[in-house]
């Protein structure tokens, strides 16, 4: 083997260390708990729906096996195709599945994930949720995954004005979603898209992150 040959297997060696060591915290990975777990991600149309796209990425690169539902709102803000670049995995954005695609209708989203996360979670769908509406592919999953919610496997991670995050209605539903069992990360406080600052802004997709591996771990603890 040539000199060459040799440097160029040593740099690679010491990049996969340097690779594990920042996975790994006092001989633990890190997101162990994600591995091999199944996240649908739903998106809905907030600015921070361009945050999601990284949130995604970052659960893929856990091991997570991440499917993406998003509403025509979040469509409209960010391309599903970056979801599906990210996560490898079919992104649905309506509940009106043509025959091949069947199989894979809301329910079966649903039987198939272990945790569901909305980020950003819009005023619209937090209320919708609140109020039992189903008019979308992702308020129906958020209705119809009622014993995921009751295993606290169901995490909203809101977004939105500070003045709409301050409503009474709103703050009415995050009440009543808390109430029913629903999880909350966020929103903080911040610079928001519309120019100001206040409360509002969506928690980052490390802290939701972080969020979830402690979700997973709660479910991995009553497995045992
Ligand atoms: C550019 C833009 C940004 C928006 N950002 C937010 C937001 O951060 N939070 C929010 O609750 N609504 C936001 N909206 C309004 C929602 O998109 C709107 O209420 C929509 O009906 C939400 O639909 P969905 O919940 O089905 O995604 C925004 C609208 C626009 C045009």
């Amino acid at each position: 083997m040539t000199e060459y040959l040799r440097s160029l297997q040593r740099t690679k060696r010491k990049t996969k260390d340097s690779l594990d060591s920042l996975v790994r915290f006092g001989g633990e990975t890190k997101y162990e708990m994600l591995d091999n777990l199944n996240i649908l991600l739903g998106v809905t149309g907030g600015v921070a729906a361009y945050k999601a796209v990284d949130l995604a990425g970052k659960l893929t690169s856990a091991g997570a096996g991440v499917k993406t539902v998003m509403t025509e709102a979040a469509c409209r803000l960010v391309g599903p195709k970056s979801f599906e670049a990210v996560t490898q995995s079919a992104v649905f954005t309506t509940i009106w599945s043509t025959p091949e695609e069947y199989k894979i209708s809301h329910i079966a989203l649903i039987d198939w994930a272990d945790i569901i996360v909305v980020a950003p979670a819009t005023a619209n769908i937090i209320g919708k949720i609140a109020n039992g509406i189903c008019d979308d592919m992702l308020s129906t999953i958020l209705c119809a995954c009622w014993p995921l919610v009751k295993s606290a496997a169901v995490l909203l991670a809101p977004a939105m004005n500070n003045n709409m995050w301050a409503n009474p209605a709103v703050q009415h539903n995050v009440k009543t979603l808390e109430e029913r069992g629903f999880q909350f990360i966020g929103p903080v406080e911040g610079r928001l898209a519309c120019g100001t600052e206040g409360i509002g802004r969506m928690s980052e997709p490390q802290d939701i992150l972080d969020a979830i591996e402690k979700i997973a771990s709660n479910i991995k603890k009553r497995e045992v």
